[in-house]
């Protein structure tokens, strides 16, 4: 049963903005493990999150990587969890504020025009990459702006907004204030310089205006209080050792509002439409929007949420976020899982630099599920990872066409299995006690190191899903397809014969041992290749309701229980699982030249 969190109010605000003294006191989530928390009504919900994309520019593959680990986990998560009702999973563009305006301008398009058009190539890409949300939200919809207006009205009711003179650089690209000290100047094309953010290169403005304000400064004590006592809140760790060091100093107060007349596109401050409120606070409030916010069922969502987001986007998350849930009375989020970058032949990715690796040209050339595999195989959350196209080739070519396709090849082949059945396994092979000798006996001891591999790396992998490595769950199973591609070299099944009273039952244990290797692999890798994986488990005859990680009981027989795939019919064959990309692709040779 779900505690609701408790923010105690120890003090009223002075009129100078005095202290508030806000105390946050957990426990707050009663989690079912860290990928689902326990809702009031008993109910195992999870509720998952992608950053909410800005339109200025088309999508690419660091966009596609933020909704591709979140989909990947929410899809882990159905396999445990199944019936839709149990998970939800939102993603969305981010249509308001000063970028978006001045891009619409640039482009001389009307912002909605600009915003239509963008966030359908959003939708579209996500569609085309099998994400699997349950929601796309855009910021202009009226729900939205309810939501945010009525999110600000209860900052208000509680005292947490004053009005006040707000000086700063301003940094549009990126939608933030920031202070002195990162803020450089850089040559301009006129000959003089100009100020630029001092991380990312973009253009700054001194910006000095009435704006109303956040009381943030007030939160940095039940921030700490937060982080400290769940060392999981922010995962991987170093990240959330970042943002406690960030609350090392001093935080402080937030504009959360612009002058109309400077940024008119967005949601106007409830009752008075000189301002407009900043755009920060106006897309974080769609992770509440998207799950009915302020109807009263969002309350059973709330409690189960887990942002995914990249480094770039961390404090937002991370303290304004939080800080603006504690002022309005509600816990912050259950878990925020970061990510790091993707870069371009050691390059940051920008439109200026002409390097932008566009994700449907990907998808296209690599297959959706070969794409999937490789982002998720290769990105690794606490670095920056580097893109370049041969890299993708080498990895699905060894990973997916060789090892995994070839396995799958060697086991079903109809020189090999020629019944094209799922073989009987024979205990007296095979039997489940390391080191007996006997007759019959031919399994060896790498033999049982595979089966004690396979049989823990369900549990392996969801581990690493729980700890945001899915690109450790993956390195898991492409270890243990190295070791079952072993077994069945070792044994060379197609040495044995059918025919042999000796070999027969040996044979069938072999491949029996493959094929039940091959069905963990297929059901694990759902959440990475959906199709890839449907078409390796439909190839083995495993039916849609065999495919849950509660039904994945591997190799029963060495366990000494009824295996419900031996003797069946397998699937029919539908071609190669993965078909290798080097010899294929002339446009790789192209691109090697130029
Ligand atoms: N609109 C804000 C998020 C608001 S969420 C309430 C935003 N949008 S974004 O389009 O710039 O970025 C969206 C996501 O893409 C972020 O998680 C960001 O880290 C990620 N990526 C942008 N470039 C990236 C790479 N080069 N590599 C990996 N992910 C990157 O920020």
């Amino acid at each position: 049963m779900l505690r609701a969190s408790v923010l105690r109010l120890l003090g009223r605000p002075g009129a100078s903005g005095g202290a508030w003294l806000l105390e946050y006191s957990g426990p707050r989530h009663y989690s079912s493990g860290p990928l689902g928390a326990r809702d009031d009504a008993g109910g195992a919900r999870a509720f998952f999150t992608t950053p909410i994309f800005y339109v200025n520019a088309a999508p690419h593959i660091g966009h596609l990587y933020s909704a591709l680990l979140a989909d990947a986990l929410c899809r882990h998560r159905r396999l445990r969890v199944p019936g839709a009702a149990a998970t939800r999973f939102s993603t969305g563009t981010d249509e308001h504020g000063l970028k978006i305006q001045q891009a619409a301008a640039a482009a001389g398009l009307a912002p909605t025009e600009l915003c239509d058009r963008v966030s359908a190539q959003f939708q579209q890409l996500f569609r085309e990459a099998g994400i699997s949300s349950t929601d796309f939200i855009r910021t202009t919809e009226a729900r939205h702006r309810i939501a945010v207006q009525h999110f600000w009205g209860l900052l208000e009711a509680r005292g947490l907004l004053y009005k006040g003179i707000y000086e700063g650089w301003y940094c549009a690209s990126e939608e933030c204030f920031l202070p002195e000290a990162k803020v450089t100047r850089q040559p301009s094309s006129s000959g003089g310089s100009c100020p630029v953010s001092l991380e990312s290169g973009h253009p700054v403005s001194w910006t000095k205006e009435e704006n109303y304000i956040f009381r943030l400064s007030q939160f940095r004590e039940p921030l700490q209080r937060w982080l400290r006592g769940d060392p999981q809140a922010v995962t991987p760790e170093p990240f959330h050792r970042a943002v406690l060091q960030w609350l090392e100093e001093e935080l402080p107060d937030l504009s959360v509002s612009r002058k109309s007349s400077h940024l008119h596109w967005g949601i106007p401050v409830p009752g008075d439409d000189s301002q407009t409120i900043y755009v920060w606070l106006d897309a974080l409030v769609n992770y509440l929007t998207v799950i009915g916010y302020p109807n009263a069922e969002f309350k059973s969502w709330w409690p189960t949420t887990s942002h995914i987001i990249g480094k770039d986007i961390l404090k937002f998350h991370a303290i304004y976020w939080p800080a603006l849930l504690l002022g309005a009375g509600m816990s912050p989020p259950h878990r925020i899982y970061v990510h790091s970058h993707w870069t371009v032949c050691g390059q940051k990715m920008s439109k200026s630099l002409g390097n932008v690796v566009d994700p449907r040209t990907c998808l296209d050339r690599y297959t959706v599920d070969g794409f999937r595999y490789f982002l998720l195989r290769q990105g690794v959350p606490n670095w920056d990872c580097d893109y370049y196209d041969e890299k993708v080739v080498k990895l699905l070519d060894s990973e997916l066409a060789d090892a995994l396709g070839g396995l799958l090849n060697r086991c079903t082949a109809q020189r090999i299995n020629p019944s094209g059945t799922y073989p009987v396994f024979c205990t007296a092979c095979f039997p489940s006690e390391a080191g007996l000798v006997g007759p019959s006996v031919r399994a060896q001891a790498e033999d049982y190191a595979l089966v004690n591999a396979v049989a823990t790396l369900p549990r392996q992998v969801a581990e690493h899903y729980e700890n945001f490595q899915i690109y450790k769950a993956l390195e898991a199973v492409s270890s243990c397809v190295r070791q079952t591609n072993g077994f069945v070299q070792r044994h060379a099944p197609w040495k044995l014969s059918w025919e042999s009273p000796v070999d027969a039952p040996w044979l069938g244990t072999v491949l029996h041992v493959a094929l039940e290797c091959l069905r963990v692999f297929g059901t694990l890798l759902q959440p990475v290749t959906p199709s890839l994986a449907d078409k390796l488990l439909s190839r083995l005859g495993v039916s849609a309701t065999e495919r849950g990680l509660g039904e994945l009981c591997f190799l029963p027989r060495f366990y000494g229980h009824p295996c419900p795939f031996e003797g069946r019919k397998l699937g029919p064959e539908t071609g190669l699982l993965f078909p290798r990309l080097d010899q294929s692709r002339v446009w790789l040779v192209k691109a090697h030249r130029t």
